[in-house]
């Protein structure tokens, strides 16, 4: 997804804003470009279809120094990756870097081509520069320009501006996409994520929904939608200690693959009593709100949303109440039936996922008793805007694909399903079992990351198979969805993944020797159900790859590997059964050769709807 870094500093900031689109190259884009004002020159545009490294190779060519900039990361929408549509955008003597979609660019171009403006990129962001430039023109007023430019936009946007007449300004506003202002001192910055200004700051201001704002070396206003000033809070990064880099690792997927033990114990760290769960995390009046939720529903998008269908599982068995899940993109465009008292959850890893973000507000207006973010960034939108927040502590992730971020919300789900049961005064046992399960996870999840060595043998054999059958049953179910999405994701070979028990109902039909089929088989009430759907799978000739408790007992024979891993309780294996599906996806995609950390037409924040 696009990008923004912007700055204004005594010192030269082009280094800054090239070392903020490196920050942000993990979202996923396809052109890079920046607009400095060089003084005595104007403003100074480089734009380059490809990676950063094009356009700093085509900075260098012509260095300079400057104190004012803005810079992006496009990943196209409105026209193909092209030079000629990459940001900045010029009109006149300013320059505008944009994120997100202007719904109503169509009739905006017709009125600044009739108006003589001249267009020459297919984006819906030129249209902004023209606007502005116009309104410019017949008042100049660059703040009054911005906010006439402002109300005429429809959709979502998160933009940075600069002007030649006004050297010591750079203004930005946000609507529907995230921005962050970043306070130095005697400089300020702005971007589209935090990850991007670390290098220079670590306190910054979350602008909110609909504000717009002015920085200069000296101070900051921000004002709101109806134009009136606001003041917020100056935050410190949470993760800021932690490394960005990928250390001793070849890819930031294996990092944080690894990191799983850890981001699991801080996710839980202060949440746990001897035998109980410590509802207090939730907020003060946490008991007395908890006990007023009679039914959940989950809302999610990708692997977030599989997080929310094993959690199904939790708070149905668990705390006896009933549960739905739904993808974000289908929930936000339709009439829900909601019953009383039900709680509304959102699952998030950003926390800026426009599908999810759009979830959340259309419940507001849907009787909802109240609405739980489960979230990995403190100062996202989700977050705000939620009336709950239950953080998870995975640390930034920069691999598009998924994994320690879905396995804190897992355990982030199994450890609230627990606080509901106890509220609802369900059986002691299952709550400090569950509490003990809890305890021991980090462990376990550590052991399955012994399985690295064995799984990079294994994945050779994916090496020409196109596609690939996942199998799970019950709370697995869903890891073998998640299991098929990693393998998509990012090694490019079709997967799917079904219910062990859904498989004579059609898919069988696919399997014979070139299909692999992935089970996992914990060993649980539905290990004998599931035995008999891998004997239909080798009655077919269909190759079958085990991931079972040594303690099983599946059948043994050519065509059938297992994959041993530590007993588990029921609870916490769903999380435990994650990691050597991680591990597969990532070892299929070195064979591939395929770009693991930045898979192709993928974004890591999916920001535009
Ligand atoms: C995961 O591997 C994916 N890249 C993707 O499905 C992701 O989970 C989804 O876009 C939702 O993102 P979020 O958790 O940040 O809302």
């Amino acid at each position: 997804m696009c990008g923004i870094v912007g700055a204004i500093a005594k010192r030269n900031i082009t280094p800054i804003l090239i070392e903020g689109l490196r920050r942000l190259e993990y979202r996923g884009y396809d052109s890079a470009g920046v607009a400095v004002l060089v003084p005595g020159k104007g403003i100074q545009r480089t734009r380059a279809v490809g990676k950063v490294i094009e356009l700093e190779n085509a900075l260098a060519k012509e260095p300079v120094q400057c104190h004012l900039g803005i810079a992006h990361t496009r990943w196209a929408t409105h026209g193909k990756p092209a030079e000629r549509n990459a940001h900045p955008h010029l009109s006149e003597r300013l320059a505008i870097v944009h994120n997100g979609i202007i719904e109503n660019h169509g009739p905006l171009r017709k009125r600044l081509t009739d108006l003589g403006y001249t267009f020459t990129s297919e984006t819906d962001t030129e249209v902004v520069a023209h606007l502005l430039a116009h309104h410019y023109k017949e008042k100049p007023d660059l703040l009054c320009a911005f906010r006439s430019t402002l109300a005429e936009l429809h959709g979502a946007y998160a933009l940075g501006v600069i002007h030649q007449d006004e050297p010591d300004t750079l203004y930005c506003a946000r609507m529907g996409s995230p921005l962050v202002i970043g306070e130095g001192s005697e400089e300020r910055f702005v971007a589209s994520d935090p990850l991007a200004l670390l290098q220079v700051t670590d306190q910054f201001i979350y602008l909110e929904e609909g504000d717009h704002a002015r920085l200069s070396l000296e101070g900051r206003d921000i004002w709101n939608r109806r134009n009136l000033p606001v003041e917020y809070p100056v935050l410190r990064y949470e993760h800021a200690a932690l490394s960005l880099d990928k250390g001793e690792y070849r890819h930031y997927m294996l990092k944080e693959i690894h990191e799983q033990p850890s981001a699991i114990a801080n996710t839980l760290e202060g949440t746990l009593a001897e035998d109980h769960v410590l509802t207090a995390v939730l907020g003060p009046d946490a008991e007395t709100r908890l006990q007023d939720i009679q039914n959940i529903h989950i809302v999610a998008c990708g692997t977030s949303y599989h997080a929310g269908l094993v959690a199904r599982y939790w708070i149905e068995e668990q705390a006896g109440l009933p549960c739905q899940v739904e993808v974000a993109s289908e929930y936000r465009y339709r009439q829900v039936a909601v019953p009383g008292n039900t709680l509304l959850i959102t699952i998030s890893q950003s926390g800026e996922t426009a599908d999810t973000l759009a979830a959340l507000r259309h419940s507001k207006q849907q009787g909802y008793l109240a609405s739980l973010a489960i979230c990995n960034v403190a100062g996202s939108s989700l977050v705000r805007e939620a009336d709950w927040r239950l953080l998870t502590k995975a640390g930034p992730e920069i691999g598009v694909a998924s994994t320690k971020a879905f396995t804190t919300q897992l355990t982030a789900l199994l450890w609230f399903s627990t606080a509901l049961a106890q509220t609802n005064n369900r059986a002691p046992e299952m709550i400090s079992a569950n509490v003990r399960a809890l305890r021991t996870l980090p462990g376990l999840v550590e052991q399955a990351l012994y399985l690295d060595g064995r799984i990079e043998q294994l994945a050779a054999t994916f090496a020409n198979k196109q596609h690939a059958l996942f199998l799970g049953r019950g709370t697995h179910y869903p890891i073998a969805m998640e299991g098929a999405l990693k393998l998509k994701e990012i090694s490019y070979i079709h997967a799917e993944a079904y219910a062990a028990g859904e498989l004579k109902h059609g898919p069988l039909a696919l399997v014979d020797e070139d299909m692999p089929v992935v089970s996992i088989a914990p060993s649980d009430s539905l290990l004998e159900k599931l035995k008999s759907n891998l004997q239909e799978v080798r009655a077919r000739g269909g190759q079958l790859i085990n991931f079972a408790c040594e303690t099983a007992e599946l059948d043994n024979g050519d065509g059938i590997t297992h994959i041993h891993l530590p007993p588990a309780s029921d609870s916490i294996s769903p999380i435990v059964y994650s990691i050597p599906l991680q591990l597969l996806s990532y070892h299929v995609a070195l064979v591939k050769g395929t770009d693991v950390d930045k898979p192709r037409n993928l974004a890591k924040s999916v920001t535009v709807e």
